[in-house]
């Protein structure tokens, strides 16, 4: 199974985003995972669709971004002229899921959804198909370096199965907690992409990092 790394740029350093970028390139991560706070679904604030752009001018990556926001439906039309290759919902943030998940798809981006600690998989049956991306957030949103909350991994082995029993399509990934001490259960849990905030970039070596979270290392 092929695995990718996502670091996430909420645990650099915010007055060098280029210098955060170039290191994410440098040390083999694949996605730059791209982590939005509007102060109302989670307490932080950290930054929106310009930044998206700007980090777009300065790296070929693809951009993986998650909306930590109310109201997404609007605000997905400025995220996706930004350059977002992955555009990633809350589940939890919209009543109709469905049409946001389409729209995202209808403005050439792919459409990714999101379940925060307490919400189920089952949430999600009528959307599955749909979705080119499944995050599991594996710790409660708002914060990076958290402790993984080990009964989100049921998780990812439910969709594991819904993945191979329907042939859908998406890739699931798991976002917080993911370090040297989890990265074993997550792998066994099936997790396709892992996104690595302060592991990745606390870290003396990045690139050990990541060789060791795709198991190489
Ligand atoms: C948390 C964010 C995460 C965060 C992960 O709400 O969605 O992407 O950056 O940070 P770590 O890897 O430090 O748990
Ligand atoms: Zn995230």
């Amino acid at each position: 199974m092929e695995r990718l790394i996502a670091p996430s740029i909420l645990a650099s350093d915010f007055s060098d985003i280029a210098g955060a970028i170039k290191l994410i390139e440098t040390a083999g991560g694949d996605w730059v995972h791209l982590d939005v706070m509007d102060g109302s679904f989670v307490p932080p604030i950290t930054f929106g669709s310009q930044m998206v752009q700007a980090i777009d001018t300065i790296t070929d990556l693809p951009l993986d971004v998650h909306l930590m926001i109310e109201r997404p439906e609007n605000h997905i039309e400025d995220f996706a002229a930004a350059g977002a290759d992955y555009l990633t919902v809350h589940a939890e943030a919209t009543v109709h899921l469905h049409r946001l998940i389409q729209r995202i798809s209808d403005l050439g981006v792919k459409p990714g959804v999101s379940i925060v600690p307490s919400t189920p998989v089952s949430a999600l049956q009528e959307i599955l198909g749909e979705v080119d991306l499944v995050l599991v957030m594996s710790v409660n949103p708002g914060y990076g370096g958290q402790k993984l909350i080990p009964g989100t991994l049921k998780k990812i082995e439910q969709l594991q199965e819904l993945k191979q029993k329907h042939g859908y399509r998406y890739r699931i990934s798991i976002d917080g907690g993911v370090n040297g001490d989890t990265v074993s259960e997550v792998r066994d849990a099936g997790a396709e992409v892992m996104v690595a905030g302060s592991a990745f970039f606390k870290a003396d070596n990045p690139s050990q990092v990541v060789a060791e979270l795709k198991g190489s290392g």
